[in-house]
């Protein structure tokens, strides 16, 4: 092996150090020479294959050449690394009046916050999403629930049109119930969300546009038990455990008996307030066992199963959580709002 010049190689890396142009530069060249194959190491490295008395006086020689590159390297970092800073801030200035921390975090939509939530309490009790079309036919929306053609019940939801066949814009989430008991045989347990429409005119409690949860549950031996239970039990998850579940008679077509769930007013506890029109009570959601007719059209035997059944309004149960009284706020996407939630 030829005895390595290591003069020509301290001049040639002081060379390379001094004329870096950049650190970019000047850490290519600390590879070259002192890198894991650099010139530097390879010969460190093969020290120990020389006779004796070669590595005696070149051992130290490369030891000290080692640390001296490397303190020209430091400093000529160093160096490098202040000008390209300098470089970097020159031509700029702070403006320390620009206003900080503009970015917001994103959230969901309160409507959406609250929808979760209703969802999230009854899959812990075992009931599974399920959803439907929002064009629905006027046998889903209307007479496969027991509201006939021509019966009064229909004006209890007037809705939009679709050309002149029997299309329409579902007014409620009932019609996912027809839909899964098609398909499904029971048990079962289904929530369903869902847009709906009403022609209705809009003021600070109505909405042409809506969101609702609907609920069905069917099995052998489901009593009106089941249902208190399970709606009472969703009221003291929603309003906090010290509410209060109320339920009095109510007339839907699709159910029998029928009912309308009430909470204790969560603004005053039942003291009565404006909110609750001083009645103590704030009027939650409609729901029932559900109608022979019903399972009837959808080949489920009436003298073998029951059912109950409930539908809620989203934004209704929102507004109440949160306290707002224009429903007409959900919609405006103005951030003032939203941000609140
Ligand atoms: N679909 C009804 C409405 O929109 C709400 C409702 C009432 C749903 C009673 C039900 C029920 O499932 O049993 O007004």
């Amino acid at each position: 092996m030829p005895e390595p010049n290591l003069d020509n190689l301290k001049t040639e890396a002081f060379r390379l150090i001094d004329s870096a142009a950049d650190s970019a530069a000047l850490e290519e060249i600390h590879v070259k020479f002192l890198g894991r194959k650099g010139e530097l190491t390879l010969v460190l490295r093969s020290l120990g294959e020389l006779p004796p008395e070669q590595r005696k006086l070149l051992g130290p020689q490369a030891n000290s050449l080692k640390n001296l590159l490397e303190e020209r390297f430091q400093a000529r970092r160093f160096e490098l690394e202040k000008k390209e800073t300098d470089q970097r801030l020159t031509g700029q200035s702070v403006d320390v009046t620009l206003p900080v921390g503009t970015r917001r975090a994103a959230r969901p939509h309160p409507l959406t916050q609250i929808n979760n939530e209703i969802l999230s309490i009854f899959q812990e009790l075992g009931f599974e999403v399920a959803d439907g079309p929002e064009i629905e036919t006027d046998h889903y929306n209307f007479t496969a629930l027991n509201i006939p053609k021509d019966h009064p019940a229909r004006d209890m939801q007037d809705t939009f049109y679709i050309g002149k066949g029997n299309l329409l814009l579902r007014t409620h989430t009932s019609p996912v119930q027809i839909r899964v008991m098609e398909k499904r045989k029971p048990p079962l347990r289904i929530i369903a969300p869902g847009r709906v429409y009403r022609h209705e005119a809009t003021d600070a409690t109505h909405s042409a546009i809506f969101h609702q949860v609907e609920g069905l549950a069917v099995a052998e031996n489901l009593s009106f038990a089941d249902l208190k239970g399970t709606l009472a039990l969703f009221a003291r998850r929603m309003f906090g455990p010290q509410s209060e579940a109320r339920f009095r008679p109510s007339y839907f077509p699709f159910v029998e008996p029928g009912a309308e769930m009430l909470v204790s007013c969560i603004f005053c506890k039942k003291a009565g307030c404006r909110v609750c029109k001083m009645t103590g009570w704030l009027e939650l959601l409609g729901a029932g066992m559900v109608h022979p007719n019903v399972f009837n059209k959808v080949g489920i035997n009436p003298e073998k199963f029951t059912g109950f059944a409930f539908g809620m309004g989203v934004e209704r149960i929102a507004m109440l959580k949160f306290g707002i009284n224009d429903i007409r706020l959900f919609y405006d996407n103005d951030l003032r709002f939203l941000e609140q939630f």
